[in-house]
This record gives structure tokens, sequence and C-alpha cells, in this order.
């Protein structure tokens, strides 16, 4: 687990929601007066823009699959890796997709799960859930709800749910040992999890003014980079709830630039360049199995 997390859970979930909120609402072509989140207790403005996208996946669709879903749909992936196209998805089965955004995967889910199945997106973010309903509406998919709720306390009953899948979400969680119970309790016995998210390859430096200020930042958090578990937490945490057959696989090693396409924050200063460089490095996207037996 990360040692230290910037001042409370939910300054955390509040950054978050209005970083995704507000990019929800650009996508969904609404007007918005973009908020601005500067404030005596948060570090996402400065120069930086309030919705300054990563590039954490190049292209992990595929066209086949873009063709599969209206073009908003497909323009409103945040994702850094495609959990449905490792799932083994099949007909009638029921997955949650956790953090669903404006809804590809759990879209994508519902099409291979087929009218006999069921996708249900959880988002606590109000205007996802709007984009999500939209894009759900104009592909003309019916087995599919997206329903609001914290990752950390799921809306749904126990052992309900065959798959869940989820795509660069469990990063930003503030709680990821409550996560990975829930996941575990929404699941039945022989249920599986396909989970794309980032992780730091061997964690981040203890000793290390960088690594503990890029913790402190609530920009970072919403970015999926200062919340990024090691590969050996995650699996420590899902061995540790009793999961079984965990696996990591790292798709995408990542650079500074891919992490900070708008530039390094001011705290770089802090190490030589080849340090904080040699640091981000050991980000990458990865997908993430296990079973619950
Ligand atoms: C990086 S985006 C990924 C969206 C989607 N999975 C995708 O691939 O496009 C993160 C999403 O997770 C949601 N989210 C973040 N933390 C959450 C939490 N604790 N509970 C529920 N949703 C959360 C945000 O509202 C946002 O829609």
């Amino acid at each position: 687990m990360p040692a230290t997390t910037p001042d409370t859970p939910d300054a955390i979930k509040d950054a978050i929601r209005l970083r995704y909120g507000t990019r929800a609402a650009v996508q969904a072509g609404q007007a918005v007066a973009v908020a601005s989140c500067c404030g005596t207790d948060s570090s996402c403005c400065a120069e930086r823009p309030a919705e300054g996208v990563n590039s954490f996946s190049a292209d992990p669709y595929g066209l086949e699959q873009m063709e599969e879903l209206p073009l908003r749909a497909v323009l409103a992936r945040l994702g850094c890796a495609n959990p449905t196209a490792v799932a083994a998805l099949r007909p009638g089965e029921v997955v949650a997709d956790l953090g669903s955004g404006g809804g590809l995967d759990a879209l994508l889910a519902a099409r291979r799960v087929g009218p006999a199945g069921h996708v249900y997106g959880i988002d606590m973010t109000d205007q996802m859930l709007t984009l999500a309903w939209q894009n759900a509406a104009d592909a003309d998919i019916g087995n599919v709800s997206f329903l609001k709720g914290d990752i950390e306390n799921l809306p749904m009953p126990d052992r309900s749910v065959d798959v869940v899948v989820s795509n660069c979400v469990i990063n930003l969680a503030s709680d990821k040992r409550k996560v990975v119970a829930e996941m575990w309790r929404v699941l039945r016995h022989g249920g599986r999890l396909a989970v794309a998210d980032v992780v730091v390859r061997g964690g981040l430096p203890t000793a290390s003014a960088f690594a503990d200020a890029l913790r402190q930042d609530l920009y970072a958090w919403g970015s999926c980079v200062a919340g990024a578990l090691s590969d050996t937490e995650y699996v420590d945490l899902l061995h540790g709830q009793g999961f079984t057959d965990t696996r990591v696989d790292i798709l995408r090693e990542h650079s500074a630039g891919d992490l900070f396409p708008n530039g390094l924050p001011d705290y770089a200063q802090l190490e030589a360049q080849a340090t904080v460089e040699a640091i981000l490095g050991r980000f990458a996207s990865a997908v993430v199995h296990a079973l619950k037996p």
C-alpha cells in the first residue's frame, strides 16, 4: 500500500469527481463552465489544465471493436487497456465494471454476454453515469445498467456476479483493501476478475523526496499515477482476501511523458532528472487476473 496519501480519502474523491465530472460533461457535448479546482487544499490546478489527458493506452481496442459502438462511446475511453478482450466473457454471464466511466467496456461486455447476460457499470460521478446511459441508448444496448456507487462499497448483492472488470480505476481508490473485499463479496464462487490498471513495477523507492511528493499530489492521483499499487502489492492484497490464480500481465511500460503529458510537476526538481525519469519508468499498464475459488 502507498505509505502516505494526501489529506483525507474525501479530498481524493472530491478531486476525482470534479475532474472526471468535467471530462464527462465535455464529452457529452454539454456546455460547461469548467469548474476551477483551485483551493487552499488542492494541488490539482496550478498551471496544469483541469482535465489533462495522459496517454496510457495507444490503441488497446482495435478498429473492429471501435466500429461496434457509437463514436461518442469510443471517444469517452479513459482506460489503460482493454479488460473485456482478456476476460473471456461468455453468453449469459453477469459482469460488473468498476468505475465504468463513459461505458465503453460495459457496452463491449454487454455485447459479449448477450441478452441472457447483464452488465452493471458502477461509477460515483453523475456526469459519467449520464454519459454512459446516453452511449447505451445510442448503441441500442439494453442488457446494461449504470449504477451510482463507490467501488469501495458496491451497490450490488453478495455473490451476484460472474466476472469483475475494471479499467484504470482501482489506482484511484483511497482504500484498495475495501475494493478487493467488495470484489470478493459480489463475485460468485468460481468467479473471476480481469482488471486493467496502472502498476508500479517493484514499487516506488522509499527514500525519495520526489516519490514522497508524488504520493501527496492530488493531480497525480487523478491522473492514475500517485495511487498506483506495485505489482506485488496487488498480488498480496488479492491473495490476502482469498483469491487464487493471481497474475499481473504487464502490457505497456510508461515514460515520464505518458504520465505527465503537460510537463513534469515542479517537485520533479527535488531530484536529478535521470532519477525522476527512472522512477516514473517503473509505471506500467497491466491486466490483473484472479479467481474466487
Ligand atoms: C480513468 S476513468 C476510467 C473510466 C473507464 N473505466 C474507462 O476505461 O474509460 C476513472 C473512472 O472511475 C470513476 N471512479 C473513480 N473512483 C471511483 C470510486 N471510488 N468509485 C466509483 N467510481 C470511481 C470516475 O468517476 C471515472 O469515471
